[in-house]
């Protein structure tokens, strides 16, 4: 849509909301069969929080009227950097909440405003990059291209594990890069970063001097071990958090996506420039939702049953679609990553002809020159709803596939 009015001409540059494009692709399409809707195209928690978020906010609700402080109560960011602590076994004192850590209103806005902090005019005497694993979460790109960045693409196939490969990005790219997102288990093929690719990825952030940013959102669902993160490898490196912030969330791990809580942590002086910049973008978390997190960051019994209904999941979808369509159980995530051959024309077919509603691969990616599309060939199911209706899903899929 052109608009006759002097707007910031980057917004033209965002047209690639995933779900706008479903929509467009769905738009007159109505689905043959009258079995009831299955919307796995949104990975949208569906098991139900714990009871303590719902009670906790009641019981703090005469904090409803206060402004919080900006950066996060002490209190709260206290409780991300325990957390912290244990879940990747840092030295004791490594990671502190009033130097390393801001309460956020979930990740997705931080995300966002990263690059607002990272990038520079210029770097090598060029426009910056920001790097990007392809596909990617959509707020990547939006944010690289409004802070007046070249997003760089990295294709992530069967061949590079699906994750970007690290060795083959040019070097002119890592001289101007600014920012460089990396997402694990990634959004949507479920792979695990190990510690040593996080510190290839951290070793080069420190010698092209740019900011390593990693999406670690989905860290608590995962199948069999838990994957390591950025800090980790920090704290294996030496050289404490330099150049490393990590991304977390309230949202996957505690089944609270509403509740718009989560956290940032790494790199003291990127914290602090992070929190200056949040006194005008980023809205405080409010005094309830503080406190209710502090409480989800120190239990860890409603995490792990909620990781054992998804592995459930996955059992289900292990029996029905083994062989097929490059079946391979993620190691972390919610996501089926299905080589259906033409990711547009199955979910065209599976919402025609059998209600399900998936997100073709190619609308989280971009094309590179010279290549296909790295999700071209590719659905993406998300894997959220209980096992009854997980198992009809999937044998829908597989009578119309
Ligand atoms: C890869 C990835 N990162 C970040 C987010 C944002 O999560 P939130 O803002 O709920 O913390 C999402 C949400 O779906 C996601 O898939």
């Amino acid at each position: 849509m052109v608009l006759d009015l002097p707007i910031n001409p980057r917004l033209d540059r965002l047209a690639d909301n995933p779900f706008a494009k479903l929509r467009e692709l769905f738009e007159g399409v109505q689905p043959r069969s009258n079995e009831p809707i299955l919307p796995w195209a949104v990975g949208e928690p569906q098991h139900a929080p714990p009871p303590m978020l719902a009670r906790i906010l009641a019981e703090k609700a005469e904090l409803w009227n206060r402004y919080p402080p900006p950066a996060g109560t002490p209190e709260c960011r206290a409780a991300c950097a325990a957390w912290l602590t244990q879940r990747y076994r840092l030295p004791l004192g490594m990671v502190t909440g009033e130097r390393n850590v801001l309460i956020l209103n979930g990740t997705k806005e931080a995300l966002f405003l990263c690059p607002q902090m990272a990038v520079p005019q210029e770097k090598a005497g060029r426009v910056p990059t920001v790097l990007m694993p392809n596909p990617y979460y959509n707020v990547y790109n939006g944010a690289g291209t409004l802070a007046g960045a070249e997003p760089v693409y990295l294709d992530c196939t069967r061949e590079t594990g699906f994750l970007p490969d690290l060795d083959a990005i040019p070097e002119p790219v890592l001289a101007r890069c600014a920012l460089f997102y990396l997402c694990s288990p990634a959004n949507p093929q479920g792979v695990i970063a190990d510690l040593a690719y996080l510190e290839k990825a951290i070793a080069l952030a420190r010698a092209y001097d740019f900011v390593l940013a990693v999406d670690e959102c989905y860290c608590e669902i995962y199948d069999q071990a838990p994957p390591p993160g950025a800090l980790e490898a920090c704290a294996a490196m030496g050289d404490g958090f330099d150049r490393v912030l990590v991304f977390h969330s309230l949202s996957k791990r505690s089944n609270a996506a509403g509740l718009r809580c989560g956290f940032v942590a790494g790199d003291a002086r990127l914290i602090e420039r992070f929190a200056h910049l949040r006194t005008y973008a980023g809205a405080q978390v409010p005094l309830p939702v503080q406190e209710a997190a502090i409480a989800l960051w120190g239990e860890e019994a409603h995490v792990g049953a909620n990781r054992a209904l998804y592995r459930r999941k996955f059992d289900i979808a292990e029996r029905m679609l083994q062989g097929r369509f490059g079946f391979y159980r993620p190691a972390g995530g919610f996501f089926l990553w299905l080589d259906v051959g033409d990711g547009e024309r199955a979910a065209l077919t599976l919402w025609r002809e059998a209600a399900l509603r998936s997100l073709p691969g190619a609308y989280t990616a971009r094309t590179n020159p010279g290549c296909e599309n790295p999700g071209k060939r590719y659905v993406r199911l998300a894997l959220v709803h209980d096992d009854a209706t997980i198992a009809a899903g999937l044998e829908r899929l597989l009578r119309v596939l």
